[in-house]
């Protein structure tokens, strides 16, 4: 069986989605994840953007061992000098050159002939060649070209040493009978095309990502260039867990395979849900909570009888195991870390201690812990979701808040910053308002827009513990902060003073010049 390679651009594409941006650390966390999925290739993102892109492809490439690492870069020798030094130090580094080739870009974007475009690609991928073997040419609105031009620029791509070559729906526009002639069509005009493995690459503008993606599978691509969750630019990408699942569920179709582990799944979904601050919509395919539920009662019946009869894939092949009650106050370190062991978690001592110290708090006010709350401790607990506060962060010592129906909420708060603690007051349409505003009468903090606010719940119950995420943006750039409570003001207050520590700590280092 033929296999399909699963280039996943979450880091690159997703990231350049509104409120998607993330942090180093965060970046890590996913390629970790994507490294555990198996993904094929890793697009860490686009070197020349900013020293922060910069730093993350350089780093993610020199941490990830098991997947191909890939930095974007337009057909210019400084985009491409700069992606070749952010991934020199990968396993297996891929060089992404790309250049519009539809006549609207052409002219208007690159005010460019197409003569020109054709000259630039080839000299491109010809000067990429000369530090990378593994090069990828993309040609930008692949699906809004002529035919014939495509061909050509890709067989100029492949004469030059193009080992993969990319043919975008840059905007999400065409169908997939379209995706799949454009396969076919390219592949049989191009001189050389045997030599090259084509690629698709969809947005999902008009919701057709995913079959365009299939369709262009069914037309010969064996590259798939897809995100967690969908996440991308404008209605997003194609979705890695649909195109996979769909793959793997009707081989009879597309014949294929892939190399995904497909049982971590809804492990990745979750940690970047979680890092970008979102919830999967209930019935989003294969990662929505609704995807293996049955309501109606003759489904119901039916699943009883035989799960098949209404099960076209089973929660487990994705990852989702049963939301069992597992530990209570009782329960010592050594189960608990044994447990998180057992969901897959390998966490370093430190970390554990942190996660169980926390455990055991929860414990205090709630009696029992499901897998989905260990996860929660785990996500607020490691990595990504630390906070980057150095000894000069605030820290909540406590909060009252008093409001009811009938009187405006008010907010006492005292905040702890090394020794010092400080005390302020203040009102709010509510008692979280109230919160936040003591605490900028405390911090003082420079401009800010508030992005995302958003309360979860993690489990079943009126005990559930509330997942905070409050996400702010100044300086062009996004603060995220998490806070997980059963006592959803606490939370909040958490979540907001990490957001504002981070953007402390990043406004300092900006006026230290770092
Ligand atoms: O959508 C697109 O065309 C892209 C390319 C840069 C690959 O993201
Ligand atoms: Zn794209």
């Amino acid at each position: 069986m033929d296999q399909v390679k699963i280039f996943d651009t979450t880091l690159r594409d997703g990231e350049q989605s509104p409120g998607c941006s993330m942090n180093l650390k965060e970046k890590i966390e996913i390629a970790r994840c994507l490294e555990k999925l198996k993904v094929d290739v890793i697009e860490a993102g686009f070197a020349i953007v900013s020293p922060g892109d910069f730093e993350s492809v350089k780093t993610i490439s020199e941490t990830v061992k098991d997947c191909t690492v890939a930095s974007l870069a337009r057909a210019t020798v400084k985009d491409i000098d700069a992606a070749w030094e952010a991934v020199k130090g990968a396993a297996d580094p891929r060089i992404h050159v790309f250049i519009a080739t539809s006549p609207l870009h052409m002219e208007y974007k690159l005010r460019m002939k197409p003569e020109e475009v054709l000259e630039q690609a080839g000299k491109m991928v010809a000067y990429a060649k000369k530090f990378c073997s593994n090069i990828e040419f993309s040609a930008e609105d692949a699906t809004r070209s002529d035919l014939d031009f495509l061909s050509r620029v890709t067989e100029i791509a492949i004469a030059n040493g193009a080992t993969t070559i990319n043919l975008p729906d840059t905007v999400g526009y065409t169908t997939p009978d379209e995706m799949r002639h454009l396969i076919e069509y390219v592949r049989a005009h191009a001189a050389g095309s045997e030599k090259a493995i084509f690629s698709v690459h969809c947005h999902n503008d008009l919701g057709m990502a995913t079959s365009n993606s299939l369709a262009g599978v069914l037309g010969g691509a064996r590259q798939i260039e897809c995100t967690i969750n969908g996440l991308g630019e404008r209605a997003g990408n194609t979705a890695l867990e649909e195109v996979v699942m769909a793959m793997h569920t009707r081989q009879d179709t597309y014949n294929v395979g892939t190399r995904i582990d497909t049982t971590q799944i809804y492990r990745s979904s979750k940690t970047v849900y979680n890092i970008i601050g979102q919830q999967a919509p209930l019935n989003k395919a294969i990662i929505g909570k609704n995807a293996f539920a049955h309501e109606a009662g003759i489904h119901q019946h039916g699943v009883l009888a035989n799960k098949k009869t209404y099960e076209i894939l089973t929660p487990e092949a994705v990852g989702i195991v049963a939301n069992s009650l597992v530990l209570g106050k009782h329960s010592g370190r050594h189960a608990f870390s044994q447990h998180l062991e057992e969901l897959g978690y390998a966490l370093t001592k430190e970390e554990i201690d942190r996660c169980f110290e926390e455990f055991k708090d929860i414990c205090d006010k709630k009696k029992n812990i499901t897998d989905a709350d260990l996860e929660a401790i785990v996500t607020h607990h490691t990595g990504n979701l630390i906070p980057e506060v150095d000894e000069n962060g605030y820290s909540l010592d406590w909060f009252q808040t008093s409001t009811s129906n009938f009187t405006t909420a008010t907010c006492t708060i005292s905040l702890k910053k090394k020794d010092e603690k400080f005390q302020a007051v203040a009102l709010g349409d509510g008692p979280i308002d109230a919160a936040f505003n003591a605490i900028d009468q405390i911090i003082k903090p420079s401009e800010h827009t508030f992005d995302i606010f958003s309360i979860n719940s993690i489990s079943e119950g009126k005990d559930t513990l509330g997942d905070v995420t409050v996400k702010i943006s100044s300086h062009n750039k996004t603060f995220t902060g998490r806070g997980l409570s059963t006592d959803i003001i606490e939370a909040s207050v958490n979540a907001y003073l990490t957001a504002m520590n981070r953007l402390a700590v990043f406004e300092s280092k900006s006026k230290d010049g770092e």
